[in-house]
């Protein structure tokens, strides 16, 4: 394995530097030499179409971009991971979140064992679950039916959840209500529980681990919340279900495992909302809808599983992203959805790809003397415009972004509020077209803006884009742009030579903080705190007295 040549060593890696190096045209000269790459620069997969022109790119960039993509094996890599190999390496595990979503009659074995009928075992008691506490026939304690689902857990265990359901709002039970609590504060869980009824509440305790202090501290305050009004502890058994790989931390806190829902150490936590994870989402939308949403992981799964590279969507958009980080210096990726309902999409990502890639050895365990993942960020348009915008347009950074629209509102909104529709979608293609092509001080002239205004008005343009646009927000949909995004770090991290699938930098944290805890509390001597540390202890504690 040490002997896997850097990416940045790599001959392929030097030809993007010198096509670098030699400068391309602007976007408006790529399009006046070529308009026919407005249609060339497109790749559908499922029902997404993803156009990206807008892209300071030639054929011969995209081709020397699939070069090295060869030459990192990335499709190799992909093969490994289908085929359940360990290619986790870190943790010795296999990567198997695509076989959440394989068909009944797939066979994908770990260790010589084929893990679909267990995948589909679970959704099945989910399916059965889901449905009776959305038909009324999964009762309280005190025989009341169900009216609130909190989820609690943290990281991929809300994330995931709490995206999908506002994602899919459209499609859940009116009739109930859906919070997300995941963090340590006590807040969190106070705003979600101070207008809830006990009897009527079901906590769903979302914990790949069952050792994640935020989420053991949240669920055992729920059910100190939820037995002050009832009394009983055998109420804890009609009022809490887990979602976890570890039966017997579960059974320890209280749960009985009859009422866990199990998933698998091969199930990263940022790729599992799709498994027992999604409980949560199931009960929202119904077990056809979350159906329906795994088809469309499924759509993706195949496409990246099967399609040339030159139409393969996932390696399209992992290339342009490799294309900015490592030859143009971009330091951040913009993911802006225009749906209100994505408004947690970019959040989602945000762990996606963040927690996958922000690595600084490669596989091997050297330094990498490359760029890794980016920060991602974003918020949904039109909101964003009228915030940060400014610095993607005429700022001095390079921000590549994607623009995420749909060509239908969701069919609950009434007449008069679709017609908000095409004024969304105009400003999504408006800002496309204003970050591309920009304004030149000539047009700005051409306005009669006085010369000291000119620089000002000037838009540089060159600014790339990725346009996704997609029919209608479906649960289908959904499941195929989060499986793009998870295929898309994938085919990254590959390029990069790292794992994406571990996350050893958030253990650091987490072991002060419990290191930590007993100075604030109880004033306790915390040997090896460093002196600021320290002394911002001792201010704490003064001014609590
Ligand atoms: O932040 C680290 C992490 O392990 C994430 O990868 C994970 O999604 C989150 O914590 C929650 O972990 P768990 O589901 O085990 O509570």
């Amino acid at each position: 394995m040490s002997d896997v040549p850097e990416p940045t060593r790599r001959p392929e890696w030097a030809a993007l530097e010198q096509h670098r190096a030699q400068g391309l045209p602007g976007l408006r000269d790529l399009f006046a030499d070529d308009p026919s790459r407005a249609e060339r620069y497109v790749v559908h997969v499922g029902d997404l179409r993803i156009d990206y022109s807008k892209h300071l790119v030639t054929d011969e960039t995209l081709r020397l971009l699939r070069e090295l993509a060869a030459a990192t094996d990335v499709f190799g890599l992909r093969d490994a991971m289908f085929r359940g190999e360990r290619i986790n390496t870190t943790e010795d595990r296999a990567v198997l979140h695509t076989a959440l979503r394989a068909p009944r009659d797939a066979v994908v074995e770990v260790d010589g064992e084929n893990v679909v009928p267990a995948v589909h075992a679970v959704l099945d008691r989910m399916a059965d679950f889901a449905g009776r506490v959305r038909s009324g026939e999964w009762t309280g304690h005190t025989g009341r039916r169900i009216r609130n689902v909190v989820n609690i857990g943290i990281g991929g265990s809300d994330l995931g959840p709490a995206m999908a359901y506002e994602a899919l709002r459209a499609y859940t039970a009116r009739d109930l209500t859906f919070r997300f609590v995941s963090n340590v504060d006590g807040a969190d869980l106070h705003e979600a529980l101070r207008d809830l009824d006990p009897a009527e509440t079901l906590f769903i305790v979302a914990s790949k681990t069952f050792t994640t202090i935020e989420t053991v501290t949240n669920a055992t305050s729920a059910r100190a919340w939820l037995l002050h009004a009832l009394g009983d502890e055998k109420a804890v058994a009609r009022h809490f279900v887990a979602l976890s790989t570890n039966a017997e931390k579960v059974s320890a806190f209280g749960i009985d495992t009859a009422n866990m829902f199990e998933f698998w150490d091969w199930v990263g936590g940022r790729y599992s909302y799709d498994s027992a994870i999604g409980l949560s989402l199931m009960i929202a939308i119904g077990p056809d809808r979350f159906r329906e949403m795994l088809d469309g992981f499924r759509i993706v799964d195949d496409h990246f599983r099967t399609a040339p590279p030159e139409a393969n969507a996932p390696l399209v958009m992992g290339l342009l992203g490799v294309w900015y980080n490592n030859f143009h210096d971009a330091q951040s990726h913009a993911v802006l959805p225009y749906s209100h309902y994505l408004s947690k999409f970019t959040a989602y990502l945000q762990q996606l790809d963040m927690e996958s890639n922000g690595k600084s050895v490669d596989r091997q365990g050297r330094p990498v003397s490359w760029q890794t993942g980016p920060v991602v960020w974003g918020t949904p348009g039109t909101n964003g415009q009228h915030a940060y915008y400014q610095l993607i347009h005429q700022g001095t950074k390079l921000i590549p972004a994607d623009l995420i629209g749909f060509v239908r509102p969701i069919a609950e909104l009434s007449e008069g509020l679709k017609t908000q529709h095409d004024l969304l979608m105009a400003n999504l293609l408006a800002q496309g077209q204003a970050l591309a092509f920009g304004k030149t001080p000539d047009e700005v002239r051409a306005e009669g803006v006085p010369e000291e205004l000119v620089p000002h008005k000037t838009f540089q343009g060159n600014h790339p884009t990725t346009t996704i646009l997609a029919t209608e927000l479906t649960p289908s949909v959904l499941g195929q742009l989060v499986a793009l995004y998870e295929h898309k770090v994938f085919v990254q991290g590959a390029i990069w030579n790292i794992d994406s699938f571990d996350q050893w930098g958030v253990e650091l944290g987490k072991v002060l903080a419990e290191r930590v805890e007993p100075a604030l509390t109880e004033g306790a001597d915390v040997p090896g705190l460093d002196p600021s540390t320290a002394a911002l202890v001792a201010a704490y504690r003064e001014r609590r007295k």
